[in-house]
């Protein structure tokens, strides 16, 4: 008998309305623990709500989100990382006016002592630890100590993704991560990706970047007009299945699609 599949991630009839605009109708995605999984479609498909409405950023209309098969409704993006789940949002949460250590401990700086309204960070444990994410990444970042706002797009991405990968994530999260990013920057990137596959921690990635999908994930999740479309295995599709599957062109023909 083979082992069960551990599901990481699971939603059912997940809905978003914003006053008349449906910007997610009842979407039934299961997430295996060992898969890495691409999410696609087109602008204003629904994507970034799915993730938003996992996450915490925003109250889901209905529907039910579990997390390692519990259900979980988390009020705020701080209460979804608590339970292990990274986000770097499509739109970069970075604090421009502190620096790298800084940016990667928001929200959980590590407090020597405690003393009524009065605390001490450990500065120097922050930073170590900063410098030995980063390295991992393989990012270079001449200065640490410079407000993250002086950075190049890329290099704050690679500090947003850092601070995801780096916190022992149970599931992590990113919406459009290189969609600002060079070819040299996109790689550094697509191999931290990578690594977390070999650290067998599941990433759920939103691009338009075919190619990309098709290198790095084991699913690709189609969505269109505010439902998932369909989902394709990236050893069974090819390009135009996913393009067809984007468009709606072709729709129900493609024997590789398990449609839901
Ligand atoms: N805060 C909001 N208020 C109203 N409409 C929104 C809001 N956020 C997203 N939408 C709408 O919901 C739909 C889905 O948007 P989004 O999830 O951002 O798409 P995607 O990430 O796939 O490009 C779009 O029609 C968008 O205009
Ligand atoms: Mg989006």
């Amino acid at each position: 008998m083979t082992a069960q599949r551990k599901i990481i991630l699971e939603t059912r009839g997940l809905t978003k309305h914003y006053g008349g605009v449906q910007a997610l109708n009842d979407a039934d995605f299961t997430m295996y623990a060992d898969e890495h999984i691409a999410i696609v479609g087109d602008n204003g498909a629904g994507k970034s709500t799915f993730v938003r409405n996992i996450t915490g950023v925003e109250m889901r209309t209905r529907g039910e989100v579990f997390i390692d098969g519990a259900p979980v409704n988390f009020a705020s993006p701080q209460e979804a990382r608590a339970h292990g789940i990274e986000t770097v949002y499509q739109n970069l949460a970075l604090a421009d006016h502190l620096d790298v250590p800084a940016n990667i401990f928001l929200g959980r700086e590590e407090v020597k002592f405690r003393l009524g309204p009065l605390s001490w960070l450990n500065k120097k444990a922050m930073n170590a630890r900063a410098k030995e994410l980063l390295e991992e990444t393989g990012i270079k970042i001449p200065d640490l100590s410079q407000p993250v706002a002086g950075m190049s797009g890329g290099q704050r991405q690679c500090v947003a993704i850092s601070r995801a990968a780096g916190w022992g994530s149970k599931l992590i999260i990113m919406d459009e991560p290189t969609a600002a990013l060079g070819i040299q920057e996109t790689t550094r990137v697509e191999n931290i990706i990578r690594g977390l596959k070999e650290r067998c921690v599941p990433v759920i990635i939103i691009s338009h970047n075919l190619r990309q999908v098709f290198n790095l994930v084991d699913r690709i999740v189609v969505f269109r007009q505010g439902r998932i479309a369909g989902v394709l295995n990236v050893k069974e599709a090819s390009g135009n299945d996913v393009v067809a599957m984007i468009t709606g062109v072709d729709q129900g023909v493609h024997e590789n699609a398990s449609y839901i």
